[in-house]
């Protein structure tokens, strides 16, 4: 099935493409040469992802999606939330959000640094629109760690990770087969991509969204 996944983030389009497997097939905005930014003003997670796929579909009458996601910190009251992309600044790159975050959280102890990320796809084909969500508990991390992923992600410790990665941090599949207590504290970006795809908050929302369409005979 061919999707546009209403997005400019690159390491989201490939995470999309890991995780959606070969059935589908993903392309850009831009690849239509729909470049400028997709405007996301709402103030809840679905409200923004409606609004990013809408966007998308009234200018492009094609079928696609869009995720909003956040990362919801407790020892901050939930922030940064709808605004993690924005939390430095308007303009904020990765590294300062995240040099924010790690200062926001500074005499805060690991047991209270509890976090979750949140991701709600919007799906729209033909007229019809359909959200589907993701949640990945876990804690913020006192230092970065490893090369992987983006965004927040080295300073991510998830509760579980895939059993393969604790044992050996070989590849594991898109299933992650069985999850286990993350006891050594592996941070988002020291899991391989298939590690991170199995338990992240995009992964369980847009395996929900697969699903979805597999079961309405579209993949
Ligand atoms: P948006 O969904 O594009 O509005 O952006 C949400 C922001 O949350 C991103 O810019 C990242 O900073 C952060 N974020 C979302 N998903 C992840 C992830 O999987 N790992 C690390 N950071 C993430």
């Amino acid at each position: 099935m061919k999707l546009i996944f209403a997005t400019g983030n690159l390491h989201k389009l490939q995470e999309a493409g890991e995780i959606l497997g070969p059935g589908f097939e993903l392309s850009s905005p831009a690849e239509f040469g729909l470049t400028e930014d997709i405007p996301e003003t709402g103030n809840t997670l679905e409200a923004n992802s409606l609004q990013k796929a809408s966007y998308i579909h009234e200018r492009l009458g094609r079928d696609c999606f869009a995720d909003d996601s956040g990362l919801e910190v407790d020892a901050l009251g939930g922030a940064p939330g709808v605004f993690t992309a924005r939390y430095a600044a308007g303009d904020a790159r990765f590294t300062d959000n995240l040099d924010k975050l790690l200062y926001e959280l500074r005499d805060v102890p690991m047991e209270k640094r509890t976090a979750r990320f949140r991701a709600v796809v919007t799906l729209i084909i033909g007229k019809e629109v359909k959200q589907f969500e993701g949640v990945l508990e876990g804690r913020i991390g006192t230092e970065r760690k490893g090369n992987g992923g983006f965004g927040y992600d080295p300073i991510f410790i998830p509760n579980e990770i895939p059993d393969h990665v604790g044992n050996d941090g070989g590849g594991v599949g898109n299933d992650g087969g069985k999850l286990v207590p993350n006891a050594k504290g592996i941070a988002n970006a020291e899991l391989p991509e298939g590690g991170k795809n199995a338990i992240s908050h995009r992964g369980q929302s847009m395996r929900a969204m697969a699903e979805y369409l597999r079961s309405i005979g579209k993949e």
